[in-house]
């Protein structure tokens, strides 16, 4: 295994799925895992199996189908928990169980009224009943985000020492800044013994949008596992956008850190996923979003249409999206109006342009966008002021 590539662990169909109204059947669910599997995903996390009969089969149905990428169920440092995402993946090829408690002083204290050593032990325990069903074992200390790092480490180390070989460090409430989140990953980096053992994942929430820059300055520190969701889904204002993260690596090379991803299904599997969970995509959405690569600005379309690069770092057809779009409003150029005629089969000189222009612009103000049918009567009705 090549030390720099991250492994991307997609939870749309857990974490993802838990947003209000996002909530998908078997079969929705066996079509997400497939094109997640082809997208070239190495983990996914199907279901929480015994959160509902219908996420245990879930989980079930998919481990019986994918092949190529393993496939994960979650639970709580529970051991019927455990016993039930055992048995939810029993017949998958590589399958993973997600298992850990909270191990900030605020969840030890409000959630469980516990208090650190307990929790310590309840950490390892989970990971030793979850051995009796996988050697893939992930460990997740839940809202690590806002746990003091010597006592992550103290949980990181003995979770690895019981068999963990993925070690998850959540920021559950999105708390942290980047160079925060950077740090706490190295610092476990450097004081846990044995890190080398497991694999460090960063889970990240994005409350404060700065989910992918946490995860990516986690990768950057030492952290070779990145779970994120397509479109960013998740609780709350959601997760880390796996579309974002694998863009990040490809147009950093110079970070050395790379992904399995095939980037040309980015935008398809977008499309599939808003569809199937019939929750929209946010216009300005990176890498996915309508107007990811549209121009409408009268000095960006000009530099644009000179020469792609000035204003798009990335190609559309590197992610599967649709060409660049010139989208004509009131702040729209001459370069931008020409070309729209143009592409319309209407040639008009410079002249013609600037007369149309003016006429263009009184019709902008009263419209959001100037679409094909506007710029066609534009043309004929300054065609046919010739002919009168
Ligand atoms: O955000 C979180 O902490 C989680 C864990 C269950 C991994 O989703
Ligand atoms: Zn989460």
């Amino acid at each position: 295994m090549a030390e720099n590539k991250v492994f991307i662990f997609d939870t749309t169909l857990r974490d993802g799925e838990q947003v209000p109204g996002c909530k998908l059947n078997t079969k929705e669910k066996i079509e997400l895992a497939l094109a997640l599997e082809s997208l070239g995903v190495d983990i996914i996390e199907a279901g929480f199996p015994i959160s509902s009969p219908g996420d245990f089969e879930s989980v079930s149905e998919i481990s019986k189908i994918i092949k190529n990428a393993t496939v994960c169920g979650l639970s709580r440092a529970v051991e019927k928990d455990i016993e039930v995402a055992g048995e939810a993946l029993k017949h998958a090829k590589r399958g993973r169980i997600h298992t850990g408690i909270g191990t900030s002083d605020s969840h030890i204290k409000n959630k469980f009224n516990s208090n650190r050593e307990e929790i310590l032990v309840r950490a390892v325990q989970a990971v030793k009943w979850a051995r009796r069903y996988t050697d893939d074992i992930e460990f997740y200390a839940e809202d690590a985000g806002r746990t003091e790092n010597e006592y992550l480490a103290k949980v990181v180390e003995a979770v690895i020492a019981a068999g963990a070989t993925t070690v998850n460090i959540p920021d559950t409430t999105g708390y942290c800044l980047p160079h925060q989140y950077g740090e706490k990953i190295a610092y476990l980096m450097n004081n846990v013994k044995d890190v080398d053992k497991a694999v460090i994942s960063c889970h990240c929430h994005n409350d404060l949008g700065l989910a992918t820059a946490n995860s990516i300055a986690g990768a950057i520190a030492g952290a070779r596992q990145i779970e994120c969701t397509i479109n960013g889904l998740g609780e709350r204002a959601g997760n880390t956008a796996l579309e974002e993260v694998v863009m990040v690596f490809r147009q950093h090379a110079n970070l050395g850190l790379y992904t399995n991803i095939d980037p040309t299904q980015l935008n398809p599997i977008s499309r599939l996923v808003s569809d199937t969970m019939r929750m929209p995509v946010q216009p300005n959405k990176a890498i996915v979003g309508a107007n990811a690569f549209s121009h409408s600005s009268g000095i960006h379309q000009d530099g644009f249409l000179k020469n792609a690069l000035t204003y798009e770092i990335i190609r559309p057809e590197e992610v599967g999206a649709e060409n660049s779009k010139i989208v004509l409003t009131a702040r729209s150029g001459r370069s931008a109006l020409a070309y729209r005629f143009k592409n319309l089969g209407f040639e008009f000189n410079r002249n013609d342009i600037d007369t149309l222009y003016d006429q263009f612009l009184k019709m902008a103000d009263t419209l959001k966008e100037v679409e094909d049918e506007n710029l066609r009567r534009l043309a004929k009705q300054y065609q046919d002021s010739f002919i009168a």
